[in-house]
């Protein structure tokens, strides 16, 4: 320890806290902090997200996270601002996206540079800077370059990256109980880092390098990433056999070393279907494994598409005329009302591009730009075949379930197969 037990709480509360970047991560960091008596700045380049959340607002969807707000904002413990302003520590939640016109997707870390040029001038001794953003290896290192060329005095300063494992609709809970890697360019760095993490995290925090932390989160990503395409192919395999996939999973999972992960429309949302390119565009040559997974997860929706759209021609065959299809379920997973690559979206915005008459049910949002949307009951009445893609709680009903499968539904994420 750095400090003694004592006052080591006392010297880090009075700390100056800046979370830049008010996002799904940034913005219920920046709660939790502030709500643990850290004076909280909040940065974020969008002006509208800074003057929802001074007015105690929220931007995001996310349980208990409203009420967080609400009353960090209304003690002062929190404001929003959309420029840096010098504090002690320095938490960084911008977007990681990929960058998207090259041939290999590769990581785009533009956010993250110029937030650390943007806190340049702000920074003296004894100060920690923390980089929460999903990041390639090497990203933490360029930060402290960054901040060298800008020509900062980093004695004393203390670098490290943690990542995020939180999952959206449980983030207010997974911040404080999830075990955590804190990862530094220096061992004190690591500590002090680490002294910072346990005053607002009950669960384990484990002592790591930077680049081993960063290469932590990508792995893990992967991993999951990987073990879905498992189930994904299998399903296509299983299909073709005509054997029940459901089934089939259940039994293997009988096994005590088995445990196969559930099949689905594929793999959507802005972490597990982006992240291994992260270590696929740093290592083309080694990451064989990943890219496959990559490729088939993918492949599973275009699969669910010629799906859909055989059975739509056989529909056409019998009555000659176009069916109505419903598509059950927007989001990119079960029980959210976030859009962002998901796999349901493209597969409704595929069919509806090539002239399919497309109706959607989506529980968690109340409009789209695209789609009309309708209520479960109207849409199976009014659709020839109906589709689920997404295992929201709504589908799980019995009464639900058991309508599905008398309809014929076709079921790709196992509601009631
Ligand atoms: N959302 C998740 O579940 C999750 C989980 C683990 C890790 N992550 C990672 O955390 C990072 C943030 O993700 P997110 O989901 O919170 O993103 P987000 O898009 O929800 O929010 C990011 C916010 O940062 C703001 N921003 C962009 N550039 C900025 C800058 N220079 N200065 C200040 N603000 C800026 C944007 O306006 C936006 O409000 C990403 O690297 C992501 O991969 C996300």
């Amino acid at each position: 320890m750095y400090y003694e037990q004592f006052d080591r709480i006392e010297i880090m509360k009075e700390k100056k806290v800046c979370v830049i970047g008010l996002g799904y991560i940034g913005l219920p960091t920046a709660a939790l902090l502030a709500n643990n008596g850290f004076s909280v700045i909040g940065v974020d380049i969008n002006l509208d997200v800074v003057s929802k959340i001074n007015e105690g607002k929220i931007q995001i969807i996310e349980p208990d996270l409203d009420q967080f707000i609400k009353s960090v904002i209304s003690k002062g413990q929190l404001k929003a601002q959309s420029t840096v302003s010098c504090s002690d520590v320095y938490v960084i939640c911008v977007p990681t996206p990929l960058k998207e016109n090259d041939k290999i997707p590769s990581p785009n870390i533009d956010h993250v540079l110029t937030a650390t040029r943007n806190i340049a001038q702000f920074i003296k001794s004894g100060d920690l800077i923390i980089l929460e953003s999903t990041s390639p290896v090497g990203t933490t290192k360029k930060i402290q370059e960054i901040l060298i060329d800008c020509g900062v005095n980093l004695t004393d300063v203390h670098i490290a990256y943690c990542p995020e494992r939180v999952l959206p609709g449980k983030i207010m809970t997974e911040l404080i109980k999830n075990d955590r890697i804190v990862g530094g360019l220096s061992i004190k760095a690591t500590k002090i880092i680490k002294d910072f993490y346990s005053l607002f995290v009950s669960g384990k925090i484990y002592e790591t390098d930077a680049k081993t932390a960063e290469m932590c989160k990508l792995a893990e990503n992967s991993y999951r990433d990987l073990n879905v395409a498992f189930a994904n192919e299998l399903s296509m395999i299983c299909d073709k056999q005509k054997i029940n996939i459901w089934n089939l999973i259940e039994l293997a999972n009988k096994h005590p070393r088995v445990n196969i992960l559930q099949p689905s429309t594929g793999v959507g949302g802005h972490c597990i279907a982006i992240d291994p390119w992260f270590l696929i565009s740093q290592d083309t040559k080694n990451t064989k494994l990943i890219q496959s997974a990559r490729k088939v997860n993918n492949q599973k929706t275009k699969w669910v598409i010629d799906k859909i759209k055989n059975i739509c021609a056989i529909h056409m065959k019998k009555t000659g005329v176009s069916p109505n299809i419903a598509c059950l379920g927007l989001a990119f997973k079960p029980d959210i009302d976030d859009l962002r690559e998901s796999k349901a979206i493209e597969v409704a915005e595929t069919l509806l591009t090539e002239g399919y008459n497309i109706i959607t049910v989506e529980p968690n949002i109340d409009s789209h730009a695209k789609f009309q949307l309708l209520n479960l009951s109207d849409a199976i009445d009014q659709s020839d075949i109906v589709c689920v893609l997404v295992k929201h709680k709504e589908f799980l009903a019995s009464s639900v379930k058991d309508k599905l499968k008398k309809i014929g539904a076709l079921d790709f994420c196992g509601v009631f197969s």
